[in-house]
């Protein structure tokens, strides 16, 4: 499903606005892949720190789902994540140029979250996410969460932000999953405001 017209003409507006290449960049992978990139604006300077600081301290890497142009990435290694335990997992080919350029030092993983499993990674600290899962075909959601809770050690949280007041995954696939939802906080500077929470897998 593309943008309306209307939408396009305040991207543009938008991006005229604020003369800022990563945004110019983000505003046209949004209208060429609307549905991955699902976004107007990339996560604010808040909203990444307020992602970052959900990380638990701890052994095991953390990976980063939909990193787009790293604004979280950034404020993950400023939280003290050593660069060797990051890996980028992003499936937009002009994503994955720009954060190679951008981090070096990082592991970035052009491929789909939903293959996270083949990356044959430790079991994981902590899975923070930028995906629109809101905007995904409930298959999607599905292969993504089942394959992040499948790398995730006992108890790791799935870090997610989203624009909706709601939990962006259905009340039948966390029952399926196993999964219950955290709460952790809402960033009202964000465009648009944005609630940061966290899900974990139930045991026993
Ligand atoms: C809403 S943007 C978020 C970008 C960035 N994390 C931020 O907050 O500004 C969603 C990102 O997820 C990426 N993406 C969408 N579907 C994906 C998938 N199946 N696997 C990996 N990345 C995906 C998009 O290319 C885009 O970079």
């Amino acid at each position: 499903m593309g943008l309306s017209e209307t939408t396009r003409r305040a991207l543009r507006l938008t991006a005229g606005l604020r003369p800022d290449s990563d945004l110019s960049l983000f505003v046209g992978q949004a209208l060429r892949r609307p549905q991955s990139v699902s976004a107007l604006v990339p996560a604010s300077d808040r909203l990444a720190a307020a992602m970052a600081a959900q990380i638990p301290e701890g052994p095991g890497p953390v990976v980063e789902l939909g990193p787009g142009t790293g604004k979280i990435t950034r404020r993950i290694l400023g939280h003290g994540v050593a660069p060797e335990d990051l890996h980028l997992v992003e499936i937009n080919d002009e994503f994955v140029s720009l954060l190679r350029q951008r981090f070096p030092e990082l592991a970035v993983h052009h491929c789909g979250a939903q293959t996270l499993c083949d990356l044959g990674l430790p079991p994981l600290r902590a899975v923070v996410s930028g995906l629109p899962l809101l905007s995904f075909p409930a298959p999607l959601q599905a292969r993504i969460l089942r394959a992040a809770f499948r790398q995730l050690a006992p108890g790791a949280p799935f870090i997610q932000y989203t624009y909706g007041p709601s939990v962006p995954v259905s009340a039948r696939l966390m029952q399926a999953l196993k999964l219950t939802a955290r709460r952790r906080n809402v960033v009202w500077g964000n465009l648009p405001p944005a609630q940061v929470l966290t899900l974990h897998r139930l045991h026993g």
